[in-house]
């Protein structure tokens, strides 16, 4: 039968990917539907590239957890993203608790995204070099970087990035900004047209699409924002997407559940800078969503007994469509 990435790549888009993590790859069922690039294309590690494992103090840098996913993506030619280079979660402790100035954190700064970039740079299809930077009224996030540089952080981390890995797209990576609001906005602002005003280089904005079943945004929506986006002279992506419903999934839920997934996979095929889709996992048990959201789940497309969701055979109905 017609697979994901077989069908996304027929529709014009690089790839239908997927997040996994190091501990997962031991399950040989899960192992066997994740190497298999008829249904996946690209892959993304969920954890291991982030700030507390690559650089857990300062100045010590550990790349061994995050090439687990990395080298996987390369032996099974996969294209890989990678995750991410600044963040203000699953910082390592160094970063939070130090006293900062503007100096001193500008130079751990450039040095943590120049070593970790430089270490992938040639592997990595797209680096998320800021990751979640916005509250939702589209403000700055309050964290160590900000309180200390201002907005000047973004601009130093991607300058740093382009400079340490001239082959990766560079994106901005987020939630809630898949639809017309105020995080949108600033994303598109303060983010987008801020870097390319200074002259710096930003190739993407990555939609993480973590949704509600029931709540997702409307297709034709997605499709506006993400032409807002477009217009700007930047790629969009889906980075991170899952549609979580109130357990237990029965068949209602489920239908939705598929509507919605449709709902996001049919917006990047009918946006021409939509360069691919990426879900956050695609087997519940490997999901985020339970031990954040009590009483929610089955996010993904596989079920814990490895039969598919709906939704998958929802998606695969659009794609054949594209
Ligand atoms: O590494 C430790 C391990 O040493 C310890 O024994 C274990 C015990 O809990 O925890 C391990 O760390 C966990 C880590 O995943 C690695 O498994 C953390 O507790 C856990 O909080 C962490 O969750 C990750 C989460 O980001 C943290 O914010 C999820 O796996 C990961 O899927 C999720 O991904 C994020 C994206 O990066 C950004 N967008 C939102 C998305 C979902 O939250």
């Amino acid at each position: 039968a017609a697979q994901l990435n077989e069908l996304t790549k027929k529709a014009g888009k690089l790839y239908f990917g997927t997040a996994t993590d190091n501990g997962e790859l031991s399950n040989t069922t899960y192992r066997k539907i994740l190497d298999d690039t008829n249904e996946f294309g690209q892959l993304t590690p969920a954890n291991g590239m982030k700030w507390e494992y690559v650089e857990p103090e300062l100045g010590v840098f550990n790349f061994s957890d995050g090439s687990v996913v990395a080298n996987l993506a390369t032996k099974n030619r996969q294209i890989l993203r990678c995750h991410n280079l600044v963040w203000h979660s699953q910082l390592a402790d160094w970063v939070t608790a130090d006293t900062w100035n503007k100096e001193n954190l500008t130079a751990a700064l450039i040095q943590h995204v120049t070593r970790e970039a430089s270490h992938w740079a040639g592997q990595c299809y797209a680096w998320d070099v800021v990751n979640e930077a916005l509250n939702d009224d589209g403000t700055f996030r309050n964290d160590t970087f900000y309180n200390v540089l201002g907005q000047e952080y973004i601009k130093i981390a991607f300058e740093a990035a382009a400079a340490a890995d001239p082959w990766a797209k560079l994106y901005y990576n987020d939630y809630n900004i898949e639809y017309a609001g105020p995080k949108s906005i600033a994303a598109q602002n303060n983010i987008v047209k801020y870097l390319k005003k200074s002259g710096v280089r930003i190739d993407g904005v990555g939609l993480q699409s973590h949704f509600i079943v029931g709540e997702t945004p409307s297709q034709d929506d997605q499709v506006a924002n993400m032409e807002a986006f477009t217009n700007l002279g930047v790629d969009v992506a889906i980075t991170e997407l899952d549609i979580r419903l109130d357990l237990p999934a029965n068949q209602s839920n489920l239908a939705q559940q598929s509507l919605d997934y449709q709902a996001t996979v049919g917006a990047c095929l009918q946006v021409k800078g939509c360069v691919g889709i990426t879900v956050w996992d695609f087997y519940d048990p490997f999901s985020w969503v339970p031990g954040v959201f009590t009483g929610q789940g089955a996010a993904d497309l596989w079920f814990g007994n490895f039969t598919r969701h709906p939704a998958y055979y929802g998606v695969i109905d659009v794609l054949k469509k594209a």
